[in-house]
């Protein structure tokens, strides 16, 4: 399986926000914008997998900053890492502005994947090659981000999360 680069996983995606998505403060409610995170992640999984992908986990989300009624929202995302089944997803999520065009950063989120055959079954991915800088530090950090997620889901013993030890010793 040939590798891949984060940027052949790219995928954007841009909508309103409509009153049926807000909360009663007017700005986008949580779930909403985590579903619209989830649609651009997979495509993202899918595009470096070429394979049927599940969301296995949502190992971080921070909602930073609102996003008000009638906000154009994009949701960026691109897969960080892959490891044998499993690929981590990175989502930027940017609100632009009416007048001047320019993006501001509102939110951010990282999800986790599993491409899946037919049956459901965790089936092998392409290897990831980061090219630029940051992709090299989310390429860097995921391995560290898997080990705490899977030890949170009580699917790794706490000793046996390397990455994590060292972070501490
Ligand atoms: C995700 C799923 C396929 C994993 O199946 P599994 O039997 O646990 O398979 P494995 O133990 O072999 O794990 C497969 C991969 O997922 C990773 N994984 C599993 N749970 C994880 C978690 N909570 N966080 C991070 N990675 C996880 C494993 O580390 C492994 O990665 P690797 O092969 O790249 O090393 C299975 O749990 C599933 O189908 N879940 C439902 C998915 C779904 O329906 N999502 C939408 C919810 S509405």
């Amino acid at each position: 399986m040939q590798a891949k680069t984060p940027e052949q996983s790219k995928t954007i995606m841009t909508d309103l926000v409509l009153p049926s998505e807000t909360n009663p403060l007017n700005n986008l409610f949580g779930g909403e914008l985590l579903a619209r995170m989830d649609r651009c992640a997979s495509i993202a999984a899918r595009r470096h997998s070429r394979r049927i992908v599940v969301t296995a986990s949502v190992n971080h989300v921070a909602f930073n900053r609102s996003v008000p009624l009638g906000s154009v929202v994009t949701v960026e995302a691109k897969v960080s890492r892959a490891f044998k089944t499993s690929m981590e997803v990175f989502i930027d999520v940017w609100i632009e502005d009416r007048e001047s065009g320019l993006r501001d950063k509102a939110n951010e989120a990282i999800y986790t994947f599993v491409a899946v055959d037919e049956t459901g079954r965790p089936t092998t991915v392409p290897e990831i090659n980061p090219e630029t800088e940051l992709e090299q530090q989310r390429y860097a950090a995921a391995l560290r981000r898997k080990q705490l997620s899977l030890v949170l889901a009580g699917k790794m013993k706490p000793n046996e999360a390397t990455e994590l030890k060292a972070l501490f010793s």
